[in-house]
């Protein structure tokens, strides 16, 4: 809880920095560097899973994730993303909440303008992210938001609603910078972007893709800082073509009696 306090004091003041991680090793990576926020994203259903989209995953597959994410990080707060179907009712929304608390996460990142959730959540002592903006649970398309007035105010006046609940942090999917400024000034939470420019309190990106562990680019906000596909490719081919000709195992890898 301190910790995500840390996180409000950050507005305005130093960038957030979040990304997503699936499992223990990653986890431990991103914990050793440092960064603000680790987010067991449900994009989980695209990048580990092979679902086509995130409306395929479970609560059960989401807590399995968040434990093992929790059992890597020692020192950086986790965020649970609460999937599509678990939080239909207040008294869903609890119960499901509280498991992700009690399999390691600090918080729950909620999709959209789910007011009486977000109240009855914060109400019991429980962290929430809003998210805003492009919501891949219930989105048709996966297109820009906000690019026409009447859309850019819905999406402003859901962030200032969930804002006045006291979400600890938004996070913006999708959408022109300068309605994630005009949001970013308006609210007391930080705004954490994912494809929402340079003016939001802090970024997030999904961990794979910023790696380049999948050989397409994904979208134009996604910057690939490696290219894991090629990098993996070449070691698996070289692994290859080395047992086959008897290069591997040498002496050197190899026991002696
Ligand atoms: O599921 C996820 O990874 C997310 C991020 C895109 C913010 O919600």
């Amino acid at each position: 809880m301190d910790r995500l306090n840390e996180i409000r004091r950050k507005k305005g003041k130093k960038k957030i920095i979040m990304l997503t991680a699936y499992d223990y090793q990653m986890a431990k990576i991103l914990d050793e560097v440092g960064i603000d926020l680790i987010l067991v994203g449900d994009s989980l259903g695209m990048v580990v899973l092979g679902y086509p989209d995130t409306r395929s995953v479970t609560i059960q597959e989401m807590l399995h994730h968040t434990r093992i994410v929790a059992k890597g990080s020692e020192n950086t707060p986790i965020i649970g993303d609460m999937p599509i179907n678990s939080y239909n009712t207040v008294e869903e929304a609890l119960t499901n909440a509280k498991q992700f608390l009690e399999v390691g996460a600090h918080g729950v990142k909620i999709e959209g303008n789910k007011t009486e959730v977000i109240k009855a959540l914060v109400d019991n002592g429980i962290p929430v992210m809003g998210h805003i903006g492009l919501l891949p649970q219930t989105a048709q398309s996966y297109r820009l938001r906000g690019r026409d007035a009447d859309e850019a105010q819905r999406i402003f006046d859901d962030a200032t609603k969930i804002d006045k609940l006291n979400v600890f942090s938004i996070v913006l999917e999708c959408i022109p910078e300068l309605l994630s400024k005009r949001i970013t000034d308006a609210v007391k939470a930080p705004t954490i972007g994912i494809g929402a420019g340079r003016y939001c309190d802090g970024q997030v990106l999904v961990i794979n893709d910023m790696l380049g562990l999948d050989k397409n680019a994904g979208p134009k906000y996604v910057k690939r800082y490696a290219n894991l596909n090629e990098t993996i490719t070449k070691a698996i081919t070289k692994f290859k073509e080395e047992v086959l000709n008897g290069d591997y195992p040498d002496r050197e890898h190899t026991y002696h009696g």
